[in-house]
Order: structure tokens, then C-alpha cells, then sequence
């Protein structure tokens, strides 16, 4: 029985290190993939066991990078998950977003989940394994980030997309919109507004953001056997933020309960 792998990208990220350590719990080695190698490593090691915890090396916008990154997964065993998680956002209005941004915002929030689910699919066949698609509530409704959120809507289809086209090889393909979760990609933002947290809770009903392993719960049951039935959907991870807002609510109804 070859063991079974899970890949992460952008698994040197909070996002992904959080992902990485609970899909863990159900593969036999977690592939950590990152462009940034020396950070990857450490996440791995703080993680566990070499035999456990891999790592791959790659900027996954490169079609040879994921080829190899493949390759690199079969030596280790069945690739059963993968999950696109890398991504990142340049330009926070479309005033400041340059052809060079749109472009780089694409290649790493829609296009490089392509490459990697093209590079990993026969596995995946082999497997019946699934995708998890790290997409955002920027890809469901205007919070900024218009590049990013444009290549996040594009993904949310490519999940369908592979949903329709590849369910009758027993692949699932899912995504998860999470809402603000407090990581290094907010480093700038909370910089710049110490209190961005404390001003982002009000818009969301359970008044509190998001946390990694909240995501990383929700990957794992997509990934899993609990999820058999379910493929081509997003599941919000975003404490109630496109549910709605009270505030809001509150004013269109004038009800004392909002
Ligand atoms: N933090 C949030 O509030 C939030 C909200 C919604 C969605 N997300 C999504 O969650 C995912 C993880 O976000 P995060 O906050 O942990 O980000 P992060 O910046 O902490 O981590 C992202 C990781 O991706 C890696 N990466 C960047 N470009 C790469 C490339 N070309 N090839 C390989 N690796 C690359 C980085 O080195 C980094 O380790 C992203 O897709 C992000 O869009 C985050």
C-alpha cells in the first residue's frame, strides 16, 4: 500500500501550516510546498517528523516548478489531497492596480491552482482523492483587493469547473471562502491601523475574525470521507460576514434586536 500524500501550497504561510498540521491527522505525509524555502523547512520542523512533514520548493505560477513539485509527491507516495491554498493580493483599489499586478494577481490566486491540479491529476484519479481550494469572501462580494478578488471569483469556477468535468473519476473539488484571518498577509494593514482587528469584528455576526484552524477544520472535513457526497461548492469560513450585518440590518428594519 503506497502511503498517502496531502499537498499544501503556500504551506510556509499561517493559513497553510495550520492546514498542513490538521491533514496530518488523516494522511501519512503532508507535502509543504513554498516559494519561500528556508520558512517552509521551518514550518515542517516545528511541525514534526521529516517522515511526516516533506517539503517542496517551488514558486507554483511556473509550469515546470509544479511539474516537479508532481513529481516530487509521487516519491513519497498517493497524492489523495491537494490543496491550493498559496495566494496573495497587490493592489488594494483598482485605481492602483497596474497591468503587471493584474496579471501576477492571476497567476497566483487562479492560474497556479490550474497548474497544480493539471500536474497532480492522475494521482488524484488513482486515489479518488479531492481538491480543497483556498478562495476568499473577496471572491463572493466587493471588499477591495480588486485583482486578487477577481482571480478568487475565477477560482470559486475553476472548483466547479473540475467538480463537473472530473466527478466521474471519484475527484471531489470543493473550496473555502474563509473572512479575515489574522496572519502575516494583514502585517501592512495592521501597521498601518493597529486596531484593523477590533474595527473588522463589527461586521461579523459572531463579532470576532477568523482563526487558521478554523479554515484548516474546514479543509479537513471537504478532504475527508464525511464530505463523500459533496463536490463543486464553496463553504464560507467567514463567522457569518456574507450572511449578512447586523448594523445594516438594523437600519432597514429599525428593530431594537439587530
Ligand atoms: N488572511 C486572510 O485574511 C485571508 C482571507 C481570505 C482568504 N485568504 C487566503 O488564504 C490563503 C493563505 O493566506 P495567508 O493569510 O496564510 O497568507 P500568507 O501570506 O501568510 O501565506 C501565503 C504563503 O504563500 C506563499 N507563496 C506566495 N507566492 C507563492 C508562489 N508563487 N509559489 C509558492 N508559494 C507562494 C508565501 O511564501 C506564503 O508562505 C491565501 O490563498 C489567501 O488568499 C486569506
Amino acid at each position: 500500500m503506497s502511503k498517502s500524500v496531502a499537498i499544501v501550497t503556500g504551506a510556509a504561510g499561517d493559513i497553510g501550516r495550520a492546514i498542513a498540521k490538521r491533514l496530518a491527522d488523516d494522511h501519512d505525509i503532508v507535502l509543504l510546498v513554498d516559494i519561500d524555502e528556508p520558512a517552509a523547512r521551518k514550518a515542517a520542523a516545528n511541525l514534526g517528523a521529516a517522515d511526516r512533514f516533506a517539503v517542496f520548493a517551488a514558486d507554483i505560477t511556473s509550469e515546470t516548478d509544479t511539474a516537479e513539485m508532481a513529481k516530487a509527491a509521487s516519491g513519497l507516495g498517493m497524492v489523495k489531497t491537494l490543496v491550493n491554498n498559496a495566494g496573495a493580493a497587490r493592489a488594494v483599489s483598482l485605481h492602483d492596480t497596474t497591468p503587471a499586478i493584474w496579471r501576477a494577481d492571476n497567476a497566483l490566486n487562479l492560474e497556479a491552482s490550474f497548474l497544480c491540479f493539471r500536474a497532480v491529476e492522475d494521482m488524484l484519479k488513482a486515489s479518488k482523492g479531492s481538491v480543497v481550494n483556498i478562495a476568499s469572501v473577496n471572491g463572493l462580494a466587493v471588499f477591495g483587493h480588486p485583482a486578487y478578488s477577481a482571480a478568487k471569483a475565477g477560482l470559486l469556477h475553476f472548483t466547479r469547473l473540475v467538480a463537473v468535468e472530473y466527478g466521474k473519476f471519484g475527484i471531489r473539488s470543493n473550496a473555502v471562502a474563509p473572512g479575515t484571518v489574522r496572519t502575516q498577509a494583514w502585517e501592512v494593514r495592521a501597521a498601518a491601523n493597529p486596531n484593523v482587528f477590533e474595527e473588522a469584528k463589527r461586521w461579523y455576526a459572531l463579532q470576532r475574525v477568523v482563526d487558521p484552524v478554523d479554515v484548516a477544520n474546514a479543509v479537513s472535513f471537504l478532504a475527508g470521507p464525511l464530505a463523500s457526497a459533496i463536490t463543486g461548492v464553496c463553504l464560507p469560513v467567514d463567522c457569518g460576514l456574507t450572511a449578512g450585518q447586523a448594523e445594516l440590518a438594523h437600519t432597514f428594519s429599525q428593530s431594537e434586536h439587530y
